[in-house]
């Protein structure tokens, strides 16, 4: 295969990848062993023991091990026997070098480690000792959520469950339920989307899957967890309405009809009180009203006050002691706390692990499936891709093309994934140059060109792209790609730099957004000792214009910087520490190298004591119209010169910043744009975790949303490109035209240290903000194509009965047997292929939105074939939250749509419904 240029004769072609993640291991090892504690840890065949502990002597008797005894029975005979350091130590998490979360065995009374692993899109492994730190790297749950599709839903938690299992872990530190109320919110591709009945129906079987395993899921993060920004101090005033009808609702299912073991609250505020840290939340409705019976644990740090938490609900602090541990000993000592309030604590704590099986079938270490839970990822992946667009492109036919132009600079790894705890390395990866090149067999000749840099974690800094490394090179090798770059672990620059390399780029981002995986992109910029502390860095080279004109050079920097262009100071961005921009436009000759250096002191006094603050730097440019970099030029000629243009694009969302905005990173839009210019018969292949802006896409023939689909991404991407697979995917969320066309309310507030956040559009998110303000969505939720044709007739309603004799106040689903609708779906075209059908109601509560999705059914229809399909609408669909507090269930004509989306109605009709008693 040509690799357009890339050294590269062999087959398979050395991944690149493989090299960086090599490097990028040894540097998260590196930093590891400089965590205090490690030495003492090494060597020491398990976890540090309780926190606290108790010299009592074992117990005579151990009735609780016996598993024919009711959970219950059993954590009342085990509390019984537990002295108050002992149920302390049950409420407080250590953190552990082997498994890493870790809540440490109480070995007198044979209670078993919790060991936790973050789970949304596969077992993160936080240290890389099991398994060599790797696990499948399944489809992103934003992608779960497009296929709509309950039942992959369990499969793919089922693996995941397997897989933390496998590797020592019995909590998986997932599903995440917090729905997308903006587009730019960083942690949207690891939730179910924006729809609170389209998150519950998925979380249900999720949750189910994962605890049929001895492992705990975990519904987190309980609850207005929203955004990235000031995520550890913002107070999200949510009103009660739309808390309950949405951002409770994923949560309530997960309690009430998935007994979900144990829920995670966030960081930040509700209403004004800490979510760790609220009576309402905890023990009100949570452990109130919802019968939560399981054990709260914190998010990571999320706890300020020892007795607050306490006596808020709180069960076990995460992830090391501090106002636990000792301190709550002292609080029940002191009076503070009451002791019953501790016993809770160890009780619900015990009941889960009983309950799900810990105690009796301790985690087993055994090695993973790996190409038979790759595979399983592949074909879960292939379920939730969403064909946005087609002018009859697609399906690519082999044998009627002789060549393919792959282009993309992450094109040839399978690094499309998110950051932060959602992270995974991957057991193995295809990447989309060879997926696609496997899958068109030998007599399609298949190219790939980068035509721009990688995405890493500084793409999500504010201001223009970075410069490409194809209009740089290092001092005395013109023609090469790229700078000479110097660090300093000092602010200073003093004495002989600690390392010097070569980067494509000035974009390095050392936050926590980079880290704790330094691999969060497939281009580690800089080694894990330099995230969350000081340094300084220089780079020196030159830079050469493509085309003469203006250019705008901009330095983003965290700290201070200094730019030189042939020895001259053009910006100096010295005076203050803040993350901003500065800009100066220079007049460039095309084809002239430029001496340039740039000077960066990562000093803020805020790096390295501020929880997620690093190092952020990047100097990107402006230029003028035609000013096209040589890679770009080069992937646009290899476009020209083949039948067919893929264009592979990509995002980097995490944990710990928001988007800066709905643009693709770096200029890959530019990419885009020149590719179809080049040849317009170009697919664009998005892996992203959520919207992004597409200003080309009335240049392209077909843009098919991949999200991050799992290790096997390529293979994914060939399989639906040459339609083996025939895309069923729908937008679990709205893509907006825009920043400026997300309506009002939605964006994420971040001024100042504890902002409030009003989320003053109130029942207006996702869908039903663009349905109440009359705004034209990009694609609208529910969205999807395919390669067959679906027609809907026939539509019958059955309206929901009343079930006498219960009185108000109980959940509507008990006092009202469901409506439903049925109607009849045929497949009118050639191929095979899955409808997502779709029903929404409208209310006549007051204020409410529209329409509402209120169930789906996913058909798989044989060409020609028809079927009669029944959704059921729960009466928690027909009610609303009311002043009085309370569900109500309005006696009205309530208007039912069924289509192909939420702007796509097909079928319309009324559902009568009686009426609350
Ligand atoms: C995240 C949680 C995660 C935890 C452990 C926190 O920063 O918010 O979702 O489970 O870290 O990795």
């Amino acid at each position: 295969m040509d690799r357009g240029g890339a050294t590269c004769e062999d087959e398979p072609c050395p991944a690149r990848a493989a090299t960086r993640r090599a490097a990028a291991a040894a540097a998260v090892l590196a930093a590891l062993a400089a965590l205090p504690g490690a030495a003492e840890a090494q060597g020491i065949p398990g976890c540090p023991g309780p926190t606290i502990g108790s010299d009592a002597p074992p117990p005579a008797t151990t009735p609780w091990t016996d598993p024919s005894l009711p959970p219950d029975r059993r954590a009342e005979l085990l509390l019984g026997q537990m002295s108050l350091e002992e149920e302390v130590d049950l409420a407080t998490g250590e953190l552990c070098l082997i498994y890493g979360y870790y809540d440490a065995p109480i070995a007198r009374l044979g209670i078993p480690a919790l060991t936790m692993a973050d789970g949304p899109a596969g077992i993160r492994i936080t240290y890389q000792r099991v398994n060599g730190g790797r696990a499948t790297q399944l489809p992103a749950p934003i992608a779960l959520a497009a296929s709509w599709d309950p039942a992959l839903a369990a499969e793919q938690a089922d693996l995941l469950a397997s897989e933390a299992f496998a590797t020592g872990h019995n909590v998986v530190l997932g599903p995440t339920l917090d729905l997308a109320r903006t587009p730019l919110a960083g942690r949207n591709f690891e939730g179910f989307g924006e729809d609170p009945l389209l998150a519950s129906a998925l979380a249900v079987p999720f949750i189910r899957a994962i605890q049929s395993h001895p492992v705990l899921a975990d519904a987190k993060h309980y609850a207005g967890y929203n955004q990235e920004s000031a995520r550890f101090t913002l107070d999200a005033r949510i009103g009660t309405r739309a808390l309950r009808e949405l951002y409770l609702r994923p949560f309530q299912a997960a309690v009430r009809d998935a007994e979900v073991g144990t829920v995670m609250c966030g960081f930040n505020r509700v209403n004004g009180a800490f979510a760790c840290e609220d009576p309402w939340l905890l023990s009100g409705v949570l452990k109130g009203e919802l019968g939560f019976r399981g054990f709260v644990l914190s998010d990571w740090g999320a706890v300020h006050d020892t007795v607050a938490a306490a006596l808020a609900g709180l069960d076990q602090e995460q992830a090391v002691p501090r106002y636990y541990g000792q301190a709550l000993v002292d609080a029940v000592r002191a009076g503070s706390v009451p002791r019953s309030v501790v016993d809770d604590k160890a009780r619900r704590i015990l009941r889960a692990m009983f309950r799900f099986g810990l105690f009796d079938h301790p985690v087993e270490e055994a090695p993973l499936p790996e190409a038979e839970h790759g595979a399983r990822a592949r074909e879960i992946a292939e379920q939730g891709v969403v064909l946005l667009a087609n002018r009859g492109l697609l399906p690519l036919d082999a044998g009627a093309i002789r060549s393919i132009a792959v282009i993309g600079a992450d094109a040839d790894d399978a690094s499309a994934q998110g950051g932060g705890a959602a992270r995974v390395t991957p057991t193995y990866e295809v990447s989309a140059v060879d997926g696609i090149a496997a899958r068109a067999g030998p007599g399609v000749r298949v190219t790939w060109s980068p035509g721009t840099d990688p995405v890493t974690p500084a793409h999500l800094l504010p201001g223009p792209p970075p410069i490409p490394s194809s209009a740089l090179s290092p001092p005395g090798s013109p023609g090469a790609p790229g700078l000479l770059a110097r660090y300093w672990l000092d602010p200073g620059f003093e004495g002989d730099p600690d390392l010097v390399q070569v980067d494509r780029q000035i974009a390095a981002s050392a936050g926590f957004f980079a880290y704790p995986s330094i691999n969060a992109s497939s281009v580690p910029a800089l080694p894990a000792s330099y995230a969350l502390t000081r340094f300084s860095a220089r780079w020196t080279g030159t830079l050469t214009a493509p085309a003469t004109g203006d250019y705008g050079l901009a330095l983003t920097s965290h700290g201070r910087a200094w730019l030189w262009l042939d020895g001259a100071l053009v910006v100096d961005d010295s005076a203050e520490h803040a993350l901003g921009v500065k800009s100066a436009t220079v007049h460039l000759q095309a084809g002239v190298p430029h001496d340039l250096r740039v000077d960066y002191a990562a000093d803020d006094p805020a790096i390295g004591v501020a929880t997620d603050l690093g190092g952020d730097v990047k100097l990107g440019w402006t230029t003028p119209p035609g000013a096209v970099p040589p890679a770009m030029r080069d992937a646009a000629a290899a476009a020209a010169a083949a039948d067919v243009a893929v264009v592979v694009v990509r995002d980097y969302e995490t944990e710990g910043r928001d988007r800066p905005d709905l643009a693709l990173p770096g200029d890959q839009d530019r990419l885009v744009a020149e590719v179809a210019k080049a040849n317009p018969r170009t697919v664009v292949v998005l892996m992203t975790g959520q919207p992004v802006a597409m200003p080309w896409l009335g240049a392209v023939a077909a843009v098919v949303q991949a999200w991050y689909p799992g290790q096997e991404q390529g293979a994914v991407v060939a399989r639906v490109l040459f339609g083996d697979v025939n895309p069923s995917g729908k937008l679990p969320v709205t893509f907006p035209r825009g920043v400026a066309g997300v309506p009002p309310g939605a964006a994420p507030e971040r001024g100042g240290q504890t902002p409030v956040v009003p989320y003053s559009e109130g029942m207006l998110l996702g869908y039903r903000a663009y349905d109440a303000l009359g705004v034209a969505p990009l694609f609208p939720f529910g969205h999807g194509l395919s390669y067959t044709t679906f027609r809907y007739a026939g539509l019958a309603v059955d309206d929901p009965v009343r079930r006498p004799g219960l009185a108000a106040g109980r959940p509507p689903s008990d006092r009202f047997g469901p409506a439903r609708v049925s109607f009849t779906i045929s497949n009118t075209g050639a191929r095979a292929g899955a409808e997502v059908a779709q029903a929404y109601v409208g209310s006549c509560a007051p204020g409410t939105p529209p329409k509402a999705l209120a169930g789906f059914a996913k058909v798989p229809l044989a060409p020609g074939e028809s079927r009669r399909v029944t959704i059921e609408i729960s009466p928690d669909a027909l009610s609303w939250w009311s002043d009085a507090r309370a569900w109500v269930t309005p006696g009205c004509l309530v208007p039912v749509w069924v289509g192909s989306s939420s702007r796509d109605a097909r079928l319309g009709g009324f559902i009568r419904v009686p009426g609350s008693p």
